[in-house]
């Protein structure tokens, strides 16, 4: 696939057009990232308006960096130049690259990468931001199947500076490199997984929130003991606060996509304690409550 140069070329726009489609929370980091390295983004998202507000909120996100120090105005006006919101999927067609982060369906990403295989150039590479999905199903029906991979932000995705870079059965070895340096030149670091349940953070992950799920459920700790243990420990954050940062939901589809994908491998039960703060609606921070309550200003208090 040509179109995605191996380096970024320095202090000027790259000529690689990238396209993001979905612009909730990670298409928007993913615009981002690719508009402050250099790149024209065209933002397109099916909920009418939302890529144009997406925009406009970067807009302002870029103009906080620069008010921080953390970027010159003069960059930030250019990647903000950069940035824009395309109607209709057509726009998308001087694309070489596009990163798919719309909602997590395999229906609903079959459906858009086919639509998507009519309107770009035969050798641009095709992206998914999928945490759970396979990349071989997503990639399953399309004339050309080698050029889909997985491109796997965590978020928030401009301050996480892994890139899970993803191949499935079909995947082009040329594809996947491309990925991997275009990452680098982002700023990221970039590992490469083949397809498979949870990939390798969302699957070695799981055991850390399991045991102190385990733990909870026997009442042998409190959040509070075993975020502070796990942090002493050299973690940057507990099990606790993480899967209240994440969201029990969010956490919790996680774990039980991975237990599925795994034939219900024990070693991936999900957890009854996480399933009834689900049930409860106590999300974590995003609802004010988890295993902590998050008051104003965000100051936790162990329940
Ligand atoms: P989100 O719900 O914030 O945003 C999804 C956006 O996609 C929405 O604006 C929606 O209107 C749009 N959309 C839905 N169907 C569409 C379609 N057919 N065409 C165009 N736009 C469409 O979701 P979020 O959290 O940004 O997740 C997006 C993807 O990234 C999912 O595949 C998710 O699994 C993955 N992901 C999410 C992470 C997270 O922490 N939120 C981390 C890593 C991956």
């Amino acid at each position: 696939a040509a179109g995605v140069p191996a380096e970024k070329p320095a202090d000027k726009a790259s000529a690689l057009v990238v396209g993001v489609i979905g612009a909730g929370t990670m298409g928007a980091g993913i615009a981002q990232i690719a508009a402050a390295a250099g790149h024209t983004v065209r933002v397109h998202d099916a909920r009418d308006g939302a890529a144009a507000e997406a925009v406009a909120k970067l807009g302002k996100t870029f103009g906080a960096l620069v008010a921080k120090g953390k970027m010159p105005a003069d960059a930030a006006a250019d990647a903000v130049a950069r940035l824009m919101p395309a109607a209709s999927l057509a726009e998308l067609a001087d694309c070489g690259l596009v990163v798919e982060a719309i909602v997590e369906r395999l229906d609903v990403k079959n459906a858009l990468f086919r639509e998507l295989e009519a309107i770009v150039a035969p050798d641009a590479i095709l992206a998914t931001n999928t945490s759970s999905i396979s990349v071989t199903a997503i990639a399953r029906g399309l004339a050309h199947p080698e050029r889909v991979a997985g491109l796997h932000f965590f978020n928030p995705v401009p301050l996480m500076k892994l890139v899970e870079v993803v191949s499935g059965l079909a995947t082009a070895p040329d594809v996947a490199d491309r990925l991997h340096a275009l990452a680098g030149a982002w700023g990221k670091t970039a590992v490469r997984a083949r397809s498979t349940p949870g990939f390798i953070v969302n699957r070695i992950a799981r055991p850390f929130y399991a045991e102190a799920l385990l733990l909870l459920q026997e009442q042998r700790a409190t959040p509070d003991a075993i975020d502070a243990a796990l942090r002493s420990a050299g973690f940057r954050m507990g099990p606790c606060e993480l899967m209240d940062l994440i969201g029990h939901d969010v956490n919790f589809a996680v774990t039980s996509s991975v237990f599925e994908a795994f034939h219900a491998d024990r070693r991936f039960v999900p957890s009854i304690v996480q399933r009834e703060l689900v049930d409860g609606g106590m999300l974590g921070r995003k609802t004010g409550q988890g295993f902590y309550r998050y008051g104003e200003g965000g100051v936790m208090q162990a329940v």
